[in-house]
């Protein structure tokens, strides 16, 4: 039998889990699960029950809606035109995703009245172009938002309407474009914005991760530490909220789910079976998260990006996000979260030689996001030499490539083995990390509720408490975590205090 090589084997590992995962509901779950077996609408149904919410979380940057009736002729003519643009934009397959969002409402449906009114629908089929967040304050009053939604005035075949979206956003995509062959989001490498989209990959990263770990069995009684300080760290760091939230809830569950005093290997593996279980109900980001719609993390073909680039980008963010005092913390909860959990024996190895060389600790944040960066850059350098079927489309590069950061570099030559050498302007390098990974990675959140944190911390915690699942810890245990977090972020340290408080009210009432 021919050996299989590590990263194949991963991605078959990878793609099991991605099989088991059951498929989850909300409107997250219907911008991704547009075609199902029997090849439903790529357009997604909305109703005024979910027309907001599905709109305002789109990671769309432009949403078309239809307005409908179903008992119009017209209208059930027009659907295969319209059907044709939307696989192109919507749904797993799509040749490019995260452009523009595509949706149809039925005003014959009496739930609808309101909404079809909210936007004056004149006639049917009528098409409207616009932010997906417009569309979801359609309502408003004062009319503002309106003003960027535009009815589109020649879409009556699916030629005809691709040809107004072409010229809208000066693009040339085509309906025969197919999935991976046709990206957009590289054409720009000098356009820093692009980081924006990656939440959603980090995100689906950090769900993967967790997935592996649970469903490879890879919590042991010594990789259990290195677990709850990486959970520490996702807890007071991670950059999407939700992701911040569903790390505390299995945080605060560890003592449950796994057990410090197992020695007997079926009472080990007794309580992680039972630890799978609880975890279904858990999900680190949610049950929302895309899955398989990688989006900045897009390779040009299915196997190459996406977990792997996911991840690099949560990793860049922590590091950037941890303050001075936590760095060396930090640094450790990383590199043991890659030895223990990193699927990829080949890059885990390489990874984990990289941090024992480290030998002095950390003490600034500058430091540790440096380290990581010439990491990221080293391990880009071995794959440019090693990786046995590249990315085309993505060449490993150095980066940031001077596009994106002209003040990073301060010369670059050539040596006489082909290598490029640059002499980086460190302090440029940093400033620059901090703007991509921290500030603009966040700033994409459409759901402006995700963001916002700084100041109003109390309703991180009373959301955390609202939807912890109501597993009670021992008393002891859960004040032992609870100091053990407060290691990172003052948040993490009075949300766990917290929710010891509730359990122990609640064991004791
Ligand atoms: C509205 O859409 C939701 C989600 O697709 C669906 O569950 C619900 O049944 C729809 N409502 C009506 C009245 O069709
Ligand atoms: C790429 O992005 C940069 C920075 O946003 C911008 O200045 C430039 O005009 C863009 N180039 C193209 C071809 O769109
Ligand atoms: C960080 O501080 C410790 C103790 O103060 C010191 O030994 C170490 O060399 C410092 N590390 C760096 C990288 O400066
Ligand atoms: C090329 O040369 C540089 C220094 O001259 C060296 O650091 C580098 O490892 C060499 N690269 C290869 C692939 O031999």
């Amino acid at each position: 039998m021919m050996p299989m090589s590590p990263i194949l084997l991963f991605f078959f590992l990878l793609l099991l889990s991605l099989q088991v995962s059951s498929v989850s509901v909300g409107s997250r779950a219907i911008l991704r699960t547009l075609s199902g077996p029997d090849i439903p609408d790529a357009a997604a149904d909305l109703n005024s029950t979910n027309f907001d919410e599905v709109l305002r979380n789109s990671p769309a940057s432009f949403a078309i809606v239809e307005f409908f009736a179903h008992w119009c002729p017209a209208c059930r003519n027009y659907k295969p035109q319209y059907e044709k643009v939307a696989r192109l934009f919507n749904g797993p397959d799509a040749a490019h995703p995260g452009v523009i969002f595509m949706a149809r409402v039925d005003c014959a449906m009496k739930i609808n009245t309101k909404l079809c009114d909210k936007f004056s629908v004149g006639h049917y089929p009528m098409l409207f172009w616009g932010p997906p967040s417009k569309f979801a304050s359609g309502g408003s009053e004062t009319g503002q938002d309106k003003s960027e939604i535009h009815p589109i005035d020649d879409g009556r075949t699916a030629d005809r309407l691709l040809n107004w979206i072409n010229k809208k956003l000066g693009s040339s995509y085509n309906l025969d474009d197919e999935k991976y062959e046709n990206e957009h989001l590289p054409q720009n490498a000098s356009d820093p914005e692009q980081i924006v989209r990656a939440i959603y990959d980090v995100e689906e990263a950090t769900s993967n991760a967790f997935e592996i770990i649970f469903d490879h069995k890879l919590i042991k009684s010594e990789t259990r530490g290195s677990l709850i300080r990486f959970l520490q760290l996702l807890v007071a760091h991670h950059p999407s909220r939700r992701c911040r939230k569903g790390s505390a809830e299995i945080l605060v569950n560890v003592d449950d789910l796994w057990p410090s005093d197992l020695w007997s290997v079926t009472k080990q593996e007794a309580a992680i079976s039972q630890g799978k279980d609880a975890l279904q109900s858990f999900r680190i980001c949610g049950k929302d998260v895309p899955r398989g719609y990688w989006i900045f993390c897009r390779g040009s073909k299915p196997d190459t990006r996406g977990y792997s680039c996911g991840l690099w980008v949560l990793l860049h963010s922590l590091s950037v996000r941890v303050e001075d005092g936590e760095s060396h913390m930090a640094f450790f909860a990383i590199c043991d979260f890659i030895h223990n959990f990193f699927i990829c024996e080949d890059c885990r190895l390489h990874f984990y030689k990289m941090c024992s060389s480290v030998s002095s600790s950390f003490n600034k944040t500058h430091d540790l996001a440096l380290w990581l960066w010439s990491t990221h850059n080293k391990v880009n350098e071995r794959l440019m030499v090693e990786e046995a079927s590249p990315d085309p489309k993505f060449p490993k590069i150095i980066w940031p490539p001077k596009k994106l950061c002209p003040s990073c570099y301060l010369s670059t030559s050539k040596k006489s083995n082909g290598t490029i050498l640059v002499e980086w302007n460190k302090d440029e390098v940093f400033k620059f990390l901090v703007g991509y990974y921290g500030k603009m990675l966040e700033s994409s959140y459409k759901d402006k509720d995700l963001v916002r944190e700084g100041g109003s911390s109390g309703s991180l915690v009373d959301d955390a408490l609202a939807s912890t699942n109501a597993v009670a810890v021992p008393v002891g245990a859960a004040l032992a975590i609870a100091l053990a977090s407060c290691a990172f972020g003052a948040v993490a340290c009075y949300w766990r205090s917290q929710q010891k408080n509730r359990k122990s009210r609640r064991i004791w009432s």
